[in-house]
């Protein structure tokens, strides 16, 4: 198994994935290690949907892509525009073909429901990444509204998704996308 501190150095957002399917076992374990992450008075209040399932995966990014655009219509000053020329090419899919996604989120009354659901993304995809599966966390996959699709998903009407990670055999590693010096604003003694 790969040490720690290589894990924090070489994780990578994974847009490009192998055909081979993710068993769903695997994927239950690594749901099992995310709920090791801290939550807000242990509340763990992080509920998660698998979708193992490419036709449902390329639904759902229709869906996401079609509430996007029309917000960004809506709202065209939004830094979202910036995605609106990819958002419109039919061929985009905002999951990039992976072969499985998991929604983490919950109830939007639990207050903390943000942190805590991105800690356990945090512990997500560090779990996969150890046992050499990809990951990545997908914004533009958030916009799920059409009540029927959730419905079908099994989602609650009070769920918050708070981070959709694709998940999958990864066929391209990317270079590490450069990083900024810690910006320490200042040190106490
Ligand atoms: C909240 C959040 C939303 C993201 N949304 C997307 C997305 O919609 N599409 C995408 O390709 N990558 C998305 N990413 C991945 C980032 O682009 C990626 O983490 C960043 O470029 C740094 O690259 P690295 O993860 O390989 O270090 C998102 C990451 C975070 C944390």
């Amino acid at each position: 198994m790969t040490g720690f501190f290589d894990l924090l150095k070489k994780r990578r957002s994974i847009r490009d994935y192998e055909e081979k399917d993710v068993p769903l076992d695997l994927v239950k374990e690594i749901i099992r290690e995310s709920c090791l992450a801290p939550s807000s008075g242990n509340g763990q209040p992080w509920r998660f949907i698998i979708i193992n399932n490419r036709d449902w995966i390329e639904k759902l990014s229709d869906e996401s892509k079609k509430n996007i655009l029309s917000f960004i219509e809506q709202n065209p000053d939004a830094p979202l525009k910036q995605y609106e020329t990819v958002l419109r090419d039919k061929h985009f899919n905002v999951f990039y073909n992976a072969p499985c996604l998991v929604f983490i989120g919950g109830s939007k009354k639990t207050g903390s429901i943000q942190v805590d659901c991105t800690l356990a993304a945090c512990y997500f995809m560090f779990s996969a990444q150890a046992r050499g599966l990809g990951t990545c966390w997908i914004g533009l996959g958030t916009n799920i509204q059409n009540p029927e699709i959730r419905k079908q998903i099994g989602m609650p009407e009070d769920y918050r998704i708070v981070a959709p990670i694709i998940i999958g055999y990864p066929r391209t590693i990317p270079d590490t996308p450069e990083r900024m010096d810690p910006h320490i604003l200042k040190t106490v003694r």
